[in-house]
């Protein structure tokens, strides 16, 4: 080997002999320092790695510090961030004061405990860049001064649980806590947070929320939780929470939920004390209204003496008490009217009510400051003679019951903000709706209905024209898709008949497509609550369910932590692979990644990245179709291949492979329109094809790169393992850390050994840190033991294969080569293996009987470029842009 190829290698060595040299003394010695007493133990006359609760890695390097319930008091040193092995922290019941030390971009800390000490002060920016945290309390610390919670956990996405109770904690709840994938529990109670329950909450799979207590009381209404279905353990009581209790059905592990002392309003679900793990219920010292729960699963159920049930017993209310509780619903409950309308006569002095006999004649709800819609409930008081809701802030129509009102002479509803149509009143009616300046138009942005209460002859009506109008679209869709599919061929074929190139609604299609295509997508993006995605092809539910024959299980070619993928046939013979995603599984997380997948596969075609062949939003799921990928992923037969029953890979093989997503990867980087960065690239998303040719695949992370040089500052995302060190201290992306993603790859490759590997003694777990140090002449003893037996050219051809994965994951980003150095180092070395002659037809020639245009479209296909002229020529004309065979 010629001494400029052991270079890097011997740089790579003595770098990572500089890391390992790195020594802890300094901070121990300081830690001996400043507490008072020192543990027993302690003493600067002995190794740190001897103390008592203290342990250190084969490199001297501390892992971990655990003093709990010691008797310890003075304070800790300022700054712990040259800890950089340490992965436990654990001083919890002590009496250490003093502020919590500088923790930041301790990436191997996982746990930190400090409960029951008297810290002083949390000072910011300490708890930056804890990527690989999982767990982080400082309860019963109440000597600190008052802390928000930390902004910078946003940086820790494997936290499990943050508990900060009675720390003196303030302010809002943040909303990146609930979109944490791996976030569980909440534990704020006895502090003075203020503020809503976050409503990134909803969804998230938080299963203990302990907010408790707090001084001036967190408020805002509480539906977020039926979102929550993870929960089994909510502590909510003495807030200032208002509003109804949502119905909890979905939270089938709930066990224990305590809402006491609070502003909850409205009337209780039946749903709620039949819940299925349900254990315990605490709901004394609200406002709650209606019916009182019954208890048919005899739980704990505390309801004490200061609700408003109507009655003190279980059982149905009066029916005049009922229908004013749907009024009030409509109204979102408000707090006056929990406060005034309480027992079982509503004639027994009930403020804003009005009877005669046993009768409601007037209900005047006159300038309460209400919002909301107005009950067509009020249609069932048929006594009803006056009805006064002016001067509000109420919202939707007038709900056409009220015109069945026999006795009704006044509706005053104005100055509120009303819309829709006015229904036509008898004229003995007096109706005054002066001062509602969308009265009599109908708004087509959902808002007029949404008044969710509002039903009636209208409302159904209405609903079963959408229904029929949206069957009748699927049905067109399913026509048009078909047909649209045949007639790109068509039109494709009529191209380079008349060799021209590009626009192709010149006449190739019939025009009434082309008008199916605008409608069509109008429609639909309206339909899904998401909007427009990009060109790219919705593909009808009904087609999906008939290729996987309804989502057979016998389809199912592998799952994940959003979905399960399918695969299927289409009518046209097109192996496609369905990834079917339910939107309550998937988080707020999982559908922006679905977003950013279908923007990104709009735009970029190439033959070594998978290609989107359609989407469909149905319902609560969301669909991505891709190409089927027959012989699955690299993982597979790399990692999988003995229990699978596969042939370990060859060399050449491989080396094909690498280059394949080197080539992916190159397009995604710098041949695209705009380069993107994929975030997640690692063996599990490498896909084989039938001659075990590579295409990267899931492109849920990929960003947009920064124009220039910069780089771009995200959360974290992606697979430990595969993470660019810059990228998991910083979270800083550029192309560099695919370019690190792919050595590693490359690394796995060579040894076949997984990028982390718990399973192997501690210096080689981590693949890239153990590979970095193998030398030369190691390098045989070094590779995958299933390649064996390999030839002068092949072993020199690891070689290079090898010393490019050692610049690849160079830990300077700069010190990285781009991918294209990647292509050209491994080119040469595939080509090696190409037959040596070719078939007269061959593909990657040009036949000069070909036309121009058909030649260049050959070429274009061979360079795997076609979709961006695809997309770029097609999109606008409502075609697919699907590609062809
Ligand atoms: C904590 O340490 C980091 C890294 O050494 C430093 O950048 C930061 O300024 C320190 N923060 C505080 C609050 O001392
Ligand atoms: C963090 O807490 C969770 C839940 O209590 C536990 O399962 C996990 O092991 C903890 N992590 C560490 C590193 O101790
Ligand atoms: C509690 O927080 C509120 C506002 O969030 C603030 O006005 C109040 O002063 C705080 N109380 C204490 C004792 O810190
Ligand atoms: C929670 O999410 C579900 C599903 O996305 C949605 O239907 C519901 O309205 C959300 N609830 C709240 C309170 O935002
Ligand atoms: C009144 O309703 C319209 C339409 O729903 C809305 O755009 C507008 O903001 C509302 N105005 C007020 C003052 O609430």
């Amino acid at each position: 080997m010629p001494p400029s190829q052991l270079l890097p290698i011997l740089l790579v060595t003595s770098c990572l002999a500089a890391i390992v040299a790195a020594d802890d003394s300094a901070a121990m010695a300081e830690f001996l320092t400043t507490l008072t007493p020192p543990p027993s133990g302690w003493s600067s006359s002995t190794s740190y790695c001897t103390w008592k609760g203290i342990t250190c890695d084969s490199s001297h390097r501390v892992t971990t510090i655990s003093l709990a319930s010691q008797s310890l008091a003075g304070s800790l040193p300022r700054d712990l961030t040259s800890l950089t092995s340490l992965r436990s922290l654990y001083l919890q019941r002590n009496a250490l004061s003093g502020p919590v030390p500088n923790l930041s971009n301790l990436v191997s800390l996982r746990e930190i405990n400090l409960d029951n000490n008297k810290f002083s002060s949390v000072p910011t920016s300490i708890f930056k860049g804890l990527t690989g945290l999982q767990n982080l309390s400082i309860s019963n610390n109440p000597t600190l001064l008052p802390w928000l919670v930390p902004a910078d956990l946003a940086d820790s996405p494997a936290l499990v649980t943050l508990e900060a109770a009675s720390s003196n904690v303030f302010g809002p709840i943040p909303e990146f806590l609930g979109s944490l994938p791996s976030f569980q529990s909440l534990r704020l109670s006895y502090n003075n947070v203020s503020g809503p329950i976050p409503s990134s909450f909803n969804g998230s799979g938080i299963q203990n929320l302990w907010l408790n207590n707090q001084l001036t009381g967190m408020g805002g209404r509480i539906d977020v939780l039926a979102g929550m279905t993870q929960l089994q353990q909510v502590w909510l009581h003495m807030n200032k929470f208002s509003g109804p209790i949502p119905d909890l059905s979905g939270c089938k592990s709930l066990f224990d939920i305590q809402l006491r002392d609070n502003e909850l309003t409205g009337v209780v679900p039946t749903t709620l004390t039949s819940l299925p793990s349900l254990v315990s219920v605490n709901l004394d010292s609200n406002k709650l209204q209606g019916p009182m729960p019954g208890n048919p699963r005899n739980i704990k159920l505390i309801l004490g003496d200061s609700n408003s049930f109507c009655r003190d017993v279980p059982g149905p209310c009066d029916s005049q008490v009922t229908t004013l509780l749907d009024i009030a619903a409509a109204l979102g409950y408000p707090l006056t009217l929990a406060e005034s309308w309480t027992g079982n006569d509503a004639c027994a002095g009930w403020t804003y009510v009005t009877c005669q006999e046993k009768d409601v004649i007037v209900v005047t709800l006159s300038k309460q400051g209400l919002s909301g819609t107005i009950s067509p409930a009020f249609a069932k008081l048929t006594s009803l003679k006056s009805i006064y809701l002016n001067d509000n802030d109420l919202t939707g129509s007038i709900p056409s019951s009220l015109t069945t009102l026999p006795q009704l002479q006044t509706l005053d509803v104005s100055n509120n903000n009303l819309s829709g149509l006015v229904p036509s009143f008898p004229p003995t009616v007096s109706l005054i709706t002066s001062g509602n300046p969308f009265i009599g138009k109908v708004l087509d942005d959902g808002s007029s209905s949404s008044g969710g209460s509002a039903s009636g002859g209208l409302v159904a009506g209405v609903v079963i024209a959408v229904l029929v109008l949206l069957g009748g679209i699927l049905f067109v869709l399913y026509k048009f898709y078909f047909s649209k599919r045949r007639n790109m061929k068509r039109g494709r074929s009529r191209i380079n008949e008349h060799g021209k190139q590009g626009r192709v609604n010149d006449g190739a299609f019939p025009s009434s497509m082309n008008q199916y295509g605008g409608i069509t997508d109008e429609i639909l993006s309206e339909g899904s609550d998401n909007g427009n995605y990009g060109g790219n092809i919705v593909i009808p539910v009904q087609v999906l369910k008939e290729v996987t024959d309804n989502f057979n299980e016998e389809y199912e070619v592998g799952r994940g932590g959003f979905g399960v993928v399918y695969k299927g046939i289409m009518e046209d013979g097109t192996r496609i692979a369905v990834k079917r995603m339910e939107c309550s599984l998937m988080g707020n997380k999982g559908m922006t990644e679905f977003q950013a997948e279908i923007n990104v596969l709009t735009r970029v075609r190439h033959r070594h990245l998978v290609a989107l062949l359609g989407y469909c939003v149905n319902g609560n799921e969301r669909m991505l179709v891709y190409e089927y990928m027959p012989q699955g992923s690299l993982t597979q037969r790399l990692f999988e291949w003995e229990e699978l029953g596969y042939q370990p890979l060859s060399w050449k093989q491989r080396i094909t492979i690498a280059l394949d997503v080197a080539r992916g990867v190159e397009y995604l980087h710098s041949l695209a329109q705009q380069s993107f960065i994929h975030r997640d690239l690692k063996p599990s998303n490498i896909l084989l094809g039938d001659d075990l040719r590579a295409k990267v695949a899931d492109f849920g992370l990929v960003k947009l790169a920064p124009e220039g040089k910069n780089s771009l500052e995200t959360r974290l995302a992606g697979t430990f393992g595969y993470l660019a060190p810059e990228y998991a201290t910083t979270g800083r992306v550029t192309t560099k850390v695919d370019v690190y993603a792919f050595g590693v790859v490359l690394m796995e490759l060579l040894t076949g050994r997984k990028a982390l590997d718990d399973s192997l003694p501690d210096e080689m777990t981590h693949l890239v840190a153990w590979f970095r140090r193998v030398k030369k002449e190691d390098i045989p003893k070094a590779l995958d033991p299933t390649l064996s037996h390999l030839d002068d050219d092949t072993m020199d051809g690891i070689y290079k294969v090898a010393e490019l994965a050692g610049h690849c994951t160079a830990r300077e980003p700069n010190q990285r080569p781009d991918m294209g150095h990647a292509v050209n180092v491994m080119a040469p070395l595939v080509e090696e293996w190409k037959p040596m002659t070719r078939p007269d037809d061959d593909s990657y020639g040009i036949n000069m009987n070909m036309s121009l245009p058909q030649a260049l479209e050959r070429w274009q296909t061979d360079e795997g470029i076609t979709g961006i002229f695809d997309s770029m020529s097609y999109s606008r004309t409502g075609t697919s842009n699907i590609p062809t065979k």
